[in-house]
């Protein structure tokens, strides 16, 4: 039986040398790939009292809306800067490769309200920092960050540790 790791194709030297680029295309094309990627993704929040699964631009749109849609919950995007068009608030953060900023609607969760935040990788774990100090801005309760892939050499899985999140992801690569 193929795991979700086994979906996940390796393209070596993208977007620059010496980058390992871990290709979830490959796992998202595949029906038995999508389903077992999701599925297990909400796996250990299926009975939590989750009230918006919030998304990571770009792949955590596609995970998040699918995760959303079997949980019967709504979704919210966290989108690069520049692309929401009501008011928003937003954080920059250092990437793998390069800088960024990312923004979220202002009105798009209510303070208490209880998030699961979604993203496909989890590298130095600047991204989804950005993504909880959002979620934590706007009054959410993040109650666990999913990812596909760990990959904890980059330090993103300590980080959010440290931060007090609670991290579940479906497989690993080791090295940078
Ligand atoms: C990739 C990946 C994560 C992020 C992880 O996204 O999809 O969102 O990097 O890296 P980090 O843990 O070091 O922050 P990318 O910025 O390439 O953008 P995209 O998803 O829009 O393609
Ligand atoms: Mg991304």
């Amino acid at each position: 039986m193929k795991t979700v790791r086994d979906y996940i194709r390796t393209i070596p030297d993208f977007p620059h040398e010496g980058i390992l680029f871990r290709d979830v295309t490959t796992l998202f094309a595949d029906p038995r790939g999508l389903r077992l990627a999701v599925d297990q993704l909400l796996h250990p929040y299926a009975g939590a009292p989750i009230d918006k699964v919030v998304g990571l631009e770009a792949r955590g749109f596609i995970l998040g809306g699918a995760i959303a849609h079997q949980l019967g919950k709504g979704f919210v995007p966290i989108r690069k800067k520049g692309k929401l068009p009501g008011p928003t608030i937003g954080e920059s953060y250092t990437l793998e490769y390069g800088e960024a900023s990312v923004e979220i609607h202002n009105d798009a969760i209510q303070p208490g309200e209880k998030i699961l935040l979604v993203d496909d990788l989890l590298a130095t774990g600047g991204t989804a920092e950005a993504g909880i100090k959002l979620i934590e801005r706007l009054g959410g309760e993040i109650l666990g960050c999913a990812f596909i892939i760990d990959l904890p050499d980059l330090g993103g899985r300590d980080k959010l540790v440290e931060m007090g999140m609670n991290i579940h992801s479906l497989c690993t690569f080791e090295g940078l």
